[in-house]
């Protein structure tokens, strides 16, 4: 049975993975995302090198890989296979998919993360059966898919979604957009490895757990080091990540409005911390949705697939094209 090649380009790890027709990953690789300052040519070989690597490994196997998809971290058009925009990437205007095509001699599809993470929480993870779907995925920022119908839905010009974007302080933080005060700049990966140095940055005997983490150190301190932390019961990354969990449900009070979904799928990395991030987001949520008490309030359930959403997701778009 022929298998399909599905990448997520984040802003921090570009994560490959081998994927057959029930969604199931066979074999993945990974690399980190050079700095966003980097030419696009130099992601490019990254993201090239990630994806021959799996196919020599499937080939040792005895498997084959016949499709690309690839989801990446940005405003996609997936119909004219171009990467518009991208807040954590150096792509401009980029023919991403033609351009695959002809170096990997494969057929590719392109597609933004928080759609092709969507699509695969809808076929095989805890968007099943849900015909009404709101996905965020919290990496390097936040993304965002609508699932109506069962269609994921992408707008006049294939830029639907865009919901980590969405303006939730006035003049706030700086985003890497351009814009001031967008949701992604209050809960993210990157926001909870900021918050986290910040706390070590400080000293003192509430960041010890911390501090040792990274060896006292706050530049080698990861997002994921606060939710491993938290996990082991860490008092100061515990509240790290509830104060991140209510910035999500807040923000998606705003976005339940709007949309009016069954189940809000929380991907991402981040997700991994699991109820520690969502309680604290599902008290936000029923707190500030609008109508309260007079309207059901979605379920906030994290991805079935986890962090490898993405890539399942664009692998499966790209054998179904
Ligand atoms: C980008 C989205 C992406 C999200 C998650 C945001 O900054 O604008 O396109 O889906 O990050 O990676
Ligand atoms: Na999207
Ligand atoms: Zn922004």
């Amino acid at each position: 049975d022929p298998l399909s090649i599905g990448v997520d380009v984040g802003g921090t790890r570009l994560k490959a993975g081998l994927v057959d027709r029930a969604g199931a990953v066979l074999a993945t690789a990974r690399r980190d995302t050079p700095a966003r300052s980097a030419p696009s040519a130099v992601l490019e070989e990254a993201l090239l090198s990630v994806i021959a690597e799996l196919r020599s490994g499937a080939a040792a196997t005895g498997h084959r890989a016949d499709t690309v998809g690839v989801a990446v971290a940005g405003l996609v058009d997936a119909a004219r296979g171009t990467v518009v925009f991208a807040p954590h990437l150096p792509w401009r205007e980029e023919p991403l998919r033609d351009r695959l095509a002809a170096r990997l001699d494969l057929p590719v599809v392109i597609d933004n993360d928080a759609n092709a993470a969507a699509w695969a929480e809808h076929r095989f993870g805890a968007g099943r059966g849900e015909s009404h779907l709101l996905l965020i995925t919290l990496g390097t920022g936040i993304g965002g898919a609508v699932l109506t119908e069962g269609r994921l839905q992408r707008g006049r010009h294939g830029l639907a979604g865009e919901l980590g974007h969405v303006r939730v302080v006035p003049d706030g933080r700086a985003c890497p957009c351009g814009n001031r005060g967008c949701w992604e700049q209050y809960v993210s990966g990157t926001l909870l490895r900021r918050d986290g140095q910040e706390l070590v940055r400080r000293g003192g005997a509430a960041s010890a757990a911390l501090a040792a983490a990274c060896g006292g150190d706050p530049d080698r301190l990861r997002g994921e080091d606060v939710t491993r932390l938290a996990r082991e019961g860490d008092p100061a990354s515990r509240a790290v990540l509830a104060a991140a969990g209510r910035w999500l449900g807040t923000g998606l009070a705003g976005a339940v409005a709007a949309l009016d979904p069954g189940t809000v799928v929380v991907g991402g990395g981040l997700s991994e911390a699991g109820d520690l991030l969502l309680d604290p987001a599902r008290a936000a949520l029923a707190q500030h949705l609008l109508g309260r008490g007079h309207r059901p309030v979605p379920a906030i359930v994290p991805a079935a697939l986890g962090a490898g959403a993405g890539l399942v997701g664009a692998a499966d778009l790209a054998r179904s094209q």
